[in-house]
């Protein structure tokens, strides 16, 4: 059958991707972007499909009830994928508030359109954050689903909130709803203010490569499209209604061998590395434990990080028009 699909951020690095995985997977799908293109948002990304009509964009902040209502309205949509966040941890600890609108406000008001419209799935897309952080010498530990939120950040303590309401939606309006939370992200069309772009593209122009604290920090990096994937076999499964998935790589890697590994790719001197304050409140260790959906939906990642990160680092080179812009170096 086919789905209209709603993606809000779509033009934001995940929502992208997760637009080109639906455009190739199901292309009887209507897909709908609506994003209101902050500073992460790029319709560059989607020029040629918006061109070519394969999907439809509309620029509405999902803060903006009026008119997210009368999108619902006129489109009906089937599914509503939520990707439209305020994404970067250090921009939260300067500037809280929009945080707060987006993230937790903006997924009240999809969450009512869904109630008032009726919708087939609200999928909130949510993220490994809303569980702190683990100790570095503990790697016997991992986040399940069941792990007890405890967020860190203004970022995380906004989506496990949006995470809370969309619960809260399924138990109170029987509202369907699925939740997944990522481990850190990697691959094409990620902003440049994030660790492995920025360092990429550093790298490549011979400058600093700020690394907080000791580089100790672990993260555990997931290609693009595989979350993507995760995410079309949950929104396809009826009996995941109600539930929440941990998606991640089993694949973590300390932030300081990233970037040496980087800097081994491009053929760069590790000399290039400056150690810089850590953040505040930084979180440790994040490590997934993907059983569930393993389990349920069969899913596991197919790209593994020595593939997806020669591949990253390829598309950045050849990909240049894509950054130059977004970047003042
Ligand atoms: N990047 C990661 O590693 C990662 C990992 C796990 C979960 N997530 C989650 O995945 C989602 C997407 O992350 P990303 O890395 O693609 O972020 P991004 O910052 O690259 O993109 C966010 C998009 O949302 C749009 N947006 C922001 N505020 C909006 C608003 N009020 N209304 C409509 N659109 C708005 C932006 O214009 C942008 O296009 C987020 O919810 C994030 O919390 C990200």
């Amino acid at each position: 059958m086919s789905l209209k699909i709603i993606v809000t951020g779509g033009a934001g690095f995940i929502g992208s991707n997760f637009i080109f995985h639906m455009l190739k997977a199901h292309p009887d799908y209507k897909i709908i972007c609506v994003d209101k293109l902050t500073y992460a948002g790029n319709l560059d990304t989607l020029k040629e499909v918006i061109a070519q009509e394969k999907i439809n964009f509309f620029r509405i902040d999902i803060c903006d009830r009026e008119k997210i209502f009368a999108l619902f309205e006129r489109e009906r949509p089937d599914v509503i994928i939520n990707f439209a966040a305020e994404s970067h941890v250090d921009r939260s600890i300067n500037d809280p508030g929009i945080f707060l609108f987006t993230n937790t406000l903006g997924t009240g008001v999809l969450l009512d359109a869904c109630v008032k419209f009726g919708i087939k799935r609200y999928h909130q897309v949510s993220t490994d954050e809303v569980y702190g952080d683990l100790p570095l010498d503990r790697p016997d530990l991992f986040f399940t689903e069941k792990t007890p939120l405890k967020t860190s950040s203004p970022y995380s303590a906004s989506k496990a909130s949006a995470d809370l309401l969309t619960l809260a939606y399924n138990r109170t309006y029987k509202l369907p709803v699925s939740i997944s939370r990522c481990s850190n992200n990697y691959g094409p069309y990620h902003f440049p203010e994030k660790l492995i772009p920025l360092m990429i593209i550093n790298a490549l122009h011979d400058k600093p490569l700020p690394v907080y604290g000791q580089g100790l920090n672990v993260r555990d990096w997931l290609y693009v499209e595989d979350h993507c994937r995760a995410i079309d076999l949950i929104i396809h499964d009826e009996g995941s209604v109600g539930e929440i998935y941990n998606i991640g790589g089993h694949n973590e890697m300390r932030n300081i061998d990233i970037v040496k590994l980087i800097c081994r790719e491009l053929g760069k001197p590790e000399s290039l590395i400056k150690f810089v304050e850590d953040r505040k409140g930084h979180d440790l260790r994040y490590a997934i434990d993907p059983e569930k959906i393993y389990m349920r939906l069969g899913w596991l990642p197919a790209t593994r990080f020595a593939e997806g990160i020669k591949k990253t680092i390829k598309w950045y080179l050849e990909n240049k028009s894509w950054w130059e812009r977004l970047i003042k170096l």
